[in-house]
């Protein structure tokens, strides 16, 4: 038995040497580096979620592209959601998905965590009206016609990795027509502007549109049209850990953790931050902070200032410029710190 075991060691071994080829073109040089048995992610927090048996690319390193694999993302919380699981899944059935949810649930940070543990690189595009198909597509600089720049998401059709299009609901017409063909399954993209070129999608291209949910407060956003919409098989929606009521014990810990204060003012932080979410979700403020607002508030807090103080210059600015409005959070504040403030 013990000589199975010796074998199956060395085969590892072996599999474990990187084949590495170079290819020299002109004046680019193109690496492919192949690294059978390689983890996915080099990320502290990679066993933290269940996504071992979702590898991203297979036999395939995007070492090439380091630079562009985000590092150091904070740990990521949820009540049971598993929203990184769930992104994981759905990139590796359907290739893309759609985050859906306020301002400040931890979307952007979230793909961010994906992107590093899985080891893909990410590139992110906000979609806000001053988002031109050039910058998305390429264009030609200077007079002749040899000067093309790729735009993102060309270079991403290309390379791989993870395009990340946020605020997807505010994008531009001409923008939405021209990406559509790229969301379908086997999509590609022609360069109508560059001779008809056509670009196949990248084996190892994936896709995260996401956007806050349609309605009057979000300035700008409108229903995601109907295109883009049919191409999205998975939806996930985003929500604060903490509202109203509901204090969720893990968001507590966490801000403990990152301002480094007590757990008596940690839970009346988010007790406080759980009651302007659920007034600003009714509709009776204009902003819900999230938890890296929290965290601002409490890091003065642990600076020496007593909560009010702390709050003036964070979350009762940071909520609205009215003076009213920024009375009822100063309100909030005083009923959960009571004397202490
Ligand atoms: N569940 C969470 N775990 C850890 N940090 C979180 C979580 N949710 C939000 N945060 C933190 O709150 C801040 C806001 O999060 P983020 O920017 O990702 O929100 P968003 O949903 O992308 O907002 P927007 O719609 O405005 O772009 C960040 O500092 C983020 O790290
Ligand atoms: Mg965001």
């Amino acid at each position: 038995m013990s000589y199975g075991h010796q074998g199956l060691r060395e085969e590892r071994a072996i599999s474990r040497i990187e084949e590495v080829s170079s290819l020299r073109h002109d004046r680019f040089k193109v690496t492919v580096s192949i690294n059978k048995e390689r983890p996915m992610s080099k990320s502290p927090l990679y066993e933290k979620y269940n996504i071992q048996k979702y590898d991203l690319h297979p036999n395939y390193s995007f070492a090439h592209l380091e630079d562009m694999i985000p590092k150091n993302t904070p740990e990521y919380i949820d009540n049971g959601q598993h929203y990184v699981e769930r992104i994981v899944r759905a990139l590796y059935y359907f290739k893309q998905c759609a985050l859906i949810g306020p301002s400040g649930t931890g979307k952007t940070h979230v793909v961010y965590l994906v992107a590093e543990l899985c080891g893909l690189p990410l590139w992110e595009v906000n979609c806000g009206l001053q988002t031109s198909s050039y910058d998305l597509i390429g264009r030609f600089i200077g007079l002749g016609k040899e000067n093309w720049v790729d735009g993102l998401l060309t270079q991403w059709l290309r390379l791989g990795g993870i395009m990340y299009l946020d605020e997807a609901n505010m994008m531009k017409q001409d923008v939405a027509t021209r990406l559509n063909p790229v969301l379908d399954t086997r999509g590609h993209l022609v360069l109508n502007e560059k001779d008809n070129e056509v670009i196949e999608r990248h084996k190892y291209g994936y896709l995260i549109i996401s956007m806050n949910p349609y309605s009057a407060e979000f300035a700008g956003t409108k229903p995601l049209n109907a295109a883009m919409r049919r191409r999205m098989a998975v939806w996930i929606n985003f929500d604060y850990p903490s509202v109203g009521e509901r204090i969720a014990p893990n968001e507590v810990k966490m801000l403990q953790k990152r301002a480094k204060i007590d757990y008596d003012t940690a839970y009346k932080v988010i007790q406080v931050g759980a009651e302007l979410r659920r007034q600003y979700k009714v509709g009776d403020l204009p902003y819900g902070p999230s938890l890296g607002d929290l965290i601002n508030w409490a890091t003065l807090i642990y600076d020496g200032n007593t909560p009010l103080e702390a709050a003036e210059e964070t979350i009762i600015a940071l909520t609205s410029d009215n003076a009213d409005i920024q009375d009822d959070v100063r309100r909030v504040i005083e009923t959960v710190f009571g004397n202490s403030r």
